[in-house]
């Protein structure tokens, strides 16, 4: 690695790539390109060890050894077992493997993870004769797979341990809801933190808990590497480690160290605990000499802030962390952290900028301002923002919203057009509630880009049975054209989730806001990421339905097949059903409710086969009749057929794509495929069956000459199965019903 440079990569947490890659080219790295969780680099040893010393916002730094093949175990297995181990792991070392991703043939990190040790086991005893020892919890080196759709990226974690354990918090002493440190940093990065301090300016944190802004802070100011204190390094392990030039990159940082001429930061609490804690991992960390630390109300901040009217004006960043609903304090006492936040911004020297960390988009009213820039990120499970204001900023901008039921509210937004979304939000919402009244369901569609500007669909979903009163809504923004300006869409995309909030009665926290990511994909969420289930009970066509709000790609009930499941439910009485792909497994629950003779629920995935069973036993339909099924399609229809069974209705919601199940197959693409796919479904269809195919793909053209021409006779039944709710999506919604012609079925 000494003699060029190697592709390197730094994790982040999601929204924090543009601020990761912008210290990476301040540590004068090469080609850097932020992605989707981190940037990519390129540099030496030593670069790579500056990075893993200097990165603020990284939570890890990893050398890409290789790309390969990962259509299945046994091309992963191959390509693993080709690289050259030898030269990366020194004899005796122990190993550990970690995997992230999935596709369709690799569903399971674990599983991948064990076939990539045990590549590099097979590796190393052919080389060397002796397999390496696994060590999960404390490895000598260890080994990173990122699985994507085709390949597989193989890295070395060269940092080791995450990169937000700094070294100065102490084990065992902690407040409530600590933010990681490298979250921490990458919000004061994105605040403009360093160019505040290098002018001179102040870092205030009133609600400071253990006071790891307040730290982050500080030791930007003075310029402190934050690796400094750490004990354990990943590349420590590694046969190419070169402990001279680490030493001289590490002396190089303890030598950059700024001396501290006077507080560059004050940072309090309310509670005595937490200014302890913070005192002494401020102590621990080195910095404490830079801070003033108090207990104390945040509303009584301008206090603890009078010894800055004589150093003269430098400007000033006051950051909070404010406690919130379902982690911290019950929603009841947000108003009272609010008004001491406010109160605390008030009275802030002129100038200064905010930034504020919160779920509640309630923030704004609160301030009575408009952020500048809203960041989407998670902290921990919870999906949060980041807030950022300027107090000398736009003036305040406030909408008042009358919600469905009835309660006056001033939610401020930030841009004027949100009023209009505000209102249309309301008009539609009114009206579908007393739609889903007559239709018995108690999850609906309010809004699908109805306004051009605001392209985004909310749904909302009221609890029943044991989630009764529980509201929540999820917020979708759809993909934005590059024409679109980010920061304003940003800003409307925050408006929309605050007015969303304040119209449809749903506490802010229950508002599951996904943001669109260039490069993230759409239907994942926030960066990608799996969040915390969100279990609801919800109620559809007088069935009880328990669903994941934040299941991935969709809550379990997508919503716009609600017409395809009634039509399923219609044709059900007395058939053996197959519903395959069963993401619309609730359609499994809505045949056997209307007395399906058998069913069975076909998925790839096996977590999605268990979720339909899940909700068929809550429904108490179980025992030998319902049948679970966790097995690619395609092959699942080629075993029917072979055992020459036969089904009386079919439910066909195929994936857009899967991929090739063995070398040379090929892989599955609907728009190519799907007649191909549907003569095979059909001909497992008792006489008289029926085969429901849908799909929500705007792109599709169903090629019915080429399904005809198999002799079936296929039924346009699109706009009788499209939901009232669903209307401005009409384009995108298929379905077809298809069965045998009089021709004779032929014979399987
Ligand atoms: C989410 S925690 C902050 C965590 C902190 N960022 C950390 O990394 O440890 C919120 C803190 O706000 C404090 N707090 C709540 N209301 C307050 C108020 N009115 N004034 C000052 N502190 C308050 C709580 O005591 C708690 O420590």
């Amino acid at each position: 690695m000494t003699d060029g440079d190697r592709e390197l990569f730094a994790r982040c947490a999601g929204g924090f790539e543009q601020v990761l890659g912008q210290e990476l080219r301040a540590l004068r790295m090469r080609r850097v390109r932020p992605q989707v969780g981190g940037a990519i680099f390129f540099g030496t040893l030593a670069d790579a060890y500056r990075a893993c010393l200097w990165l603020r916002a990284a939570t890890r730094v990893q050398l890409v050894l290789a790309r390969v093949p990962a259509t299945d175990a046994d091309a992963l297995h191959q390509g693993v077992a080709a690289l050259p181990w030898e030269r990366h792991v020194p004899p005796g070392a122990t190993i550990a493997v970690d995997a992230h991703g999935e596709n369709p043939n690799l569903r399971n990190t674990r599983f991948v993870a064990l076939k990539v040790k045990d590549a590099i086991c097979d590796r190393l005893r052919a080389v060397r004769g002796t397999r390496p020892d696994v060590d999960a919890r404390n490895p000598d080196l260890s080994v990173n797979v990122a699985v994507h759709p085709k390949k597989a990226t193989v890295y070395l974690n060269l940092s080791g341990p995450s990169l937000h354990r700094r070294g100065y918090r102490q084990d065992g002493a902690q407040t409530e809801a600590p933010l990681k440190e490298t979250l921490a940093a990458s919000v004061l990065l994105a605040a403009g933190w360093p160019d505040i301090a290098r002018a001179g300016g102040c870092l205030a944190d009133p609600m400071c808990g253990s006071g790891t802004l307040a730290i982050e802070a500080a030791m930007i100011a003075a310029n402190v590497a934050p690796g400094l204190l750490r004990a354990r390094w990943g590349f420590e392990g590694w046969s190419c480690h070169d402990r001279a030039l680490w030493d001289e990159v590490r002396g190089e940082a303890q030598g950059r160290r700024v001396q501290a001429a006077d507080i560059r930061v004050v940072a309090g609490d309310a509670d005595p605990r937490a200014v302890e804690i913070a005192r002494a991992n401020a102590r621990r960390a080195g910095v404490a000499d830079l801070m003033r630390l108090h207990v104390g109300d945040a509303a009584d901040l301008a206090r603890h802030l009078r010894f800055l009217q004589a150093r003269g004006d430098a400007g000033g960043l006051m950051v909070a962390n404010p406690p919130y609903g379902r982690r911290l304090l019950s929603d009841a006492d947000l108003p009272g952290v609010n008004a001491a936040l406010s109160a605390a911004v008030e009275a802030l020297p002129a100038g200064w900028r905010v930034a504020v960390i919160t779920p509640d988009t309630g923030v704004d009213t609160a301030l009575g301002r408009i952020p500048e820039q809203v960041i989407a990120c998670h902290n921990g499970p919870i999906e949060t923002w980041v807030r950022l204001y300027r107090t000398d900023s736009a003036p305040r901008l406030t909408h008042e919203v009358v919600s469905l039921a009835g309660r006056r509210q001033q939610v401020s937004v930030s841009e004027p057009n949100s009023a209009q979304f505000a209102a249309r939000l309301r008009k539609v919402a009114k009206e579908r509630v007393r739609w889903a009244r007559r239709a018995a369901t108690s999850c609906f569609r309010v809004y699908d880009a109805d306004l051009p500007d605001y392209a985004l669909s909310v749904d909302l979903y009221v609890g029943v049975a044991a989630s009764e009163g529980d509201r929540y809504a999820v917020v979708r923004e759809h993909r934005r054209p590059r024409s679109v300006d980010a920061q304003r869409a940003a800003r409307r995309f925050a408006d929309a989730v605050a007015l969303v909030s304040a119209t449809l009665d749903v506490p802010a926290g229950q508002v599951l806001a996904h943001q669109w990511q260039e490069g993230g994909d759409p239907s994942s969420g926030r960066g990608g990421r799996r969040a915390a289930p969100v279990p609801l009970c919800v109620g559809e066509g007088g069935l009880t339905l328990t669903i994941d709000l934040a299941g991935r790609p969709d809550t379990g009930l997508p919503l716009g097949q609600r017409g395809v499941r009634e039509l399923v439910g219609s044709l059900a009485p007395g058939t053996r059903f197959a519903n395959l792909t069963a993401t619309s497994g609730a359609a499994s629950v809505y045949a056997a409710a209307a007395g399906a003779a058998s069913t069975v629920s076909v998925d790839a995935f096996p977590d999605r086969v268990d979720w339909v069973r899940t909700i068929m036993a809550a429904n108490s339909f179980s025992g030998s009749r319902h049948r679970f099924v966790s097995v690619d399609l395609r092959s699942w229809l080629e075993r029917e057929l072979r055992a020459h069974h036969a089904y009386d209705l079919i439910l066909c919601v195929p994936p857009a794509w899967m991929p090739a199940r063995a070398p040379g197959e090929g892989d599955w693409e609907l728009r190519r495929d799907h007649v191909a796919l549907l003569g095979k479904a059909a001909r497992l269809l008792a006489p008289g069956g029926r085969l429901v195919f849908a799909c929500e793909r705007r792109e599709l053209r169903v090629d019915v000459a080429a399904l005809e021409a198999l002799g079936l006779c296929v039924e346009d039944v699109s706009d009788r199965t499209l939901p009232h709710d669903f209307e401005r999506s009409a384009a995108a919604h298929r379905c077809h019903v298809i069965r045998w012609g009089d021709r004779a079925r032929p014979r399987s």
